[in-house]
């Protein structure tokens, strides 16, 4: 968990007038969260990005998400992003929970388990490549790819030529530095091409599309639209997130090599180590929502319009949750981390993300032990708004 540095005037200044997406934060985020929790802060309030309230709390994030009625979840972000109409992740009460229930039924953990053949057939031949080449990108050119594939193909139900061509808006859409109008002309020719497939017949019926074209909700079929709205949460929710967060694993694993041992030692500890692992590199830091009506929160008056950012990846390190939450644990239990969310929002694809990223790295063990990161081209992803995580890993073969 390398950073730079901070003396505890560098971590006020930070801590006050919070920017929890400038760079200078993520080169130091765990002293400010360390910092923070410290001095018993559980919720700041900051005017960059046009003000907003932060949580990070284990306790006050739980409060807030607790209560949907008046924290809403509708289409916003902070650092402002387009956001497209996304079902279930930008619904709120009461239109929420049926179409979660539904989804739900697509994502438990034996269907999770069900890929972790196909998650194999893809990663292998693209690890066996590498090791003739002598090196590979585990983010560049194994997880995006295999996310790609994985979300549209065998997940959506849509054709694996597009996979790439489909993956790129939905990349773009979630970065800072990717314009605004081109971000949402981008998504437009995305939605555009999906609508297509869909009334062409181009998605396969057994596919999540497929299934859900056949499927009620209060009793009426779903709409092409609201189709739409699903495919594109289940791509902007897991392509990212997971290919990220691997890319965090594999670093850690690559600077760390007693931590290597205990896996090598152990096949059984890897789920918990993930667990791990997600609490330390939660791969969406902060969540928003903006505020429907006056509320108090920790003793601070909230209004009507205010937004509020859940800091999943600083109450992660609560002491008061977590005991000595900088040490990582493989063996931590239980491990409550909120790296995917909680409460009624949390996430859809939280067996898929794990299955995938397990498979991957009980592969990556298993036929490159003695891997070595080529630190010179590791790149951690700064143009992501709210994601933490590394888009190049560049790994070589002993
Ligand atoms: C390591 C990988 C992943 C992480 C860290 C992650 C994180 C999260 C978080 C924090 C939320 C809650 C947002 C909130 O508070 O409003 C969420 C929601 C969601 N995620 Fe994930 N996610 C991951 C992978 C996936 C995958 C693979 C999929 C789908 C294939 C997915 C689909 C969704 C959807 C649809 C929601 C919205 C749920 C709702 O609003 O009820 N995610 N995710």
């Amino acid at each position: 968990m390398s950073e730079i540095e901070a003396t505890d005037q560098d971590l006020q200044k930070l801590s006050e007038n919070f920017d929890p997406f400038a760079n200078s934060f993520w080169d130091r985020r765990l002293q400010v969260y360390r910092y923070l929790h410290r001095s018993q802060r559980t919720l700041l309030r900051s005017e960059r990005h046009g003000g907003f309230w932060y949580a990070i709390g284990y306790t006050t994030v739980l409060d807030v998400q607790s209560r949907p009625e008046v924290f809403s979840n509708y289409r916003f972000t902070i650092p402002d992003r387009p956001v497209p109409p996304l079902i279930p992740a930008t619904l709120d009460p009461p239109e929420h929970m049926p179409f979660k229930r539904l989804l739900s039924t697509f994502f438990t953990p034996q269907q999770a388990m069900q890929l972790r053949q196909r998650v194999a057939g893809i990663v292998e031949p693209l690890l066996l490549a590498g090791r003739a080449r002598g090196r590979t990108d585990m983010v560049a050119e194994v997880m995006m790819p295999l996310m790609a594939e994985l979300t549209m193909v065998d997940i959506l139900g849509l054709e694996a030529a597009n996979a790439m061509p489909y993956a790129t808006p939905v990349h773009h859409m979630t970065r800072r530095d990717y314009p605004r109008d081109a971000a949402e002309r981008d998504m437009r020719w995305l939605a555009d091409q999906m609508r297509d497939d869909l009334r062409n017949g181009r998605v396969r019926k057994e596919a999540i599309l497929g299934r859900l074209g056949g499927s009620l909700i209060d009793g009426r079929r779903l709409s092409e639209d609201e189709l739409l709205h699903i495919a594109i949460n289940l791509l902007i929710g897991g392509m990212g997130t997971t290919a990220f967060f691997t890319g965090s694993v594999i670093v850690f694993l690559g600077r760390h090599a007693g931590y290597r041992q205990q896996l090598l030692a152990d096949d059984a500890l890897l789920p918990s180590a993930l667990e791990e692992l997600l609490r330390v590199y939660t791969p969406t830091q902060t969540f928003g929502r903006s505020i429907k009506e006056d509320v108090v929160v920790e003793n601070a008056q909230l209004r009507k319009g205010d937004k509020i950012l859940l800091g999943y990846g600083g109450a992660n390190f609560d002491p008061r949750a977590f005991a000595d939450p900088d040490n990582v644990e493989f063996r931590r239990k239980p491990v409550r981390h909120m790296s995917f969310g909680i409460g009624p929002h949390r996430c859809l694809g939280s067996h898929v993300a794990k299955l995938i990223v397990s498979t991957v790295i009980d592969l990556l063990l298993r036929r490159a032990p003695d891997f070595c990161l080529d630190e010179a081209g590791v790149k951690r992803n700064d143009a992501a708004a709210s994601m933490f995580g590394y888009n190049s890993v560049p790994i070589m073969f002993q």
